[in-house]
């Protein structure tokens, strides 16, 4: 790669997070879906207690990835694209961050309210958001529920939209995210 002409593609490290927060994703919707419903007065069992550690590492990795996203140079917008491609990609982008960071601090909330400690893996506890039968932790965790199912919609969108680049447009976009085995980068 000649490295005095802007990159077209991702770097090696924005790959490795963007594919690290697609495989937490599907880990964390498995744990949410398999957990027990939640009934008055229960305490975490394992399998919540799991989703709750692994919502705090999809927050540190959101926030890890927002930073380095900022604080790099990154790939500049394909220009042979329309315009209005590129802004619903952006519009997109921004949206997949911002309801990962919602989803862990209404999730947060919800355990929080309900004086359930939050744990990176039953080693470090965390602060409590909330106390323990707060009205606005209350209100802000109900809305863990609802939100599950717009962040799974708008990467419904998003994957949608990296599909038709791959097999109806044949653009490249698809590509700047794929991983380049064997060719260095
Ligand atoms: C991006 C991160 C997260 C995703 C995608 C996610 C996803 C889910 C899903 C699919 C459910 C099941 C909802 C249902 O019953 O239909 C759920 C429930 C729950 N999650 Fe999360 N979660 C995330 C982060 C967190 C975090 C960080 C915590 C706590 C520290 C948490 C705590 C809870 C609790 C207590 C429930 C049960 C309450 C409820 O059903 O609303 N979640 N989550
Ligand atoms: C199989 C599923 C997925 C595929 C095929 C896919 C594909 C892609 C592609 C091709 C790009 C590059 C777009 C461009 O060059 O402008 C991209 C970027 C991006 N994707 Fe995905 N994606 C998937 C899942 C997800 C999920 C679950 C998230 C949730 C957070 C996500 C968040 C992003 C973000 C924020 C960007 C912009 C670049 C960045 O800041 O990392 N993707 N994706």
């Amino acid at each position: 790669m000649n490295h005095s002409l802007p990159a077209t593609t991702y770097s090696p490290v924005m790959k490795g997070f963007h594919w690290a927060t697609v495989l937490l994703l599907i880990v964390q919707y498995a744990l949410g879906w398999t957990m027990p419903d939640i009934r008055r007065g229960m305490q975490p069992e394992s399998l919540m207690n799991l989703h709750m550690s692994f919502g705090v590492v999809i927050g540190l990795l959101i926030l890890a990835r927002a930073a380095w996203r900022v604080l790099t140079p990154q790939p500049a917008p394909d220009t042979t694209l329309p315009a209005w491609q590129r802004k619903a990609a952006a519009a997109v982008h921004g949206l997949l961050y911002l309801l990962v960071l919602v989803l862990v601090f209404t999730g947060w909330a919800y355990a929080s309210q309900r004086g359930w400690t939050v744990t990176l893996f039953g080693a470090i506890p965390l602060p409590a958001l909330f106390e323990t039968g707060s009205p606005t932790g209350h209100a802000v965790g109900e809305l863990h529920e609802g939100l599950v199912t717009v962040l799974l919609l708008v990467v419904g969108a998003h994957v949608l939209g990296a599909l038709a680049h791959l097999v109806l447009w044949h653009d490249g976009v698809m590509q700047r995210m794929l991983p380049r085995v064997g060719q260095g980068r």
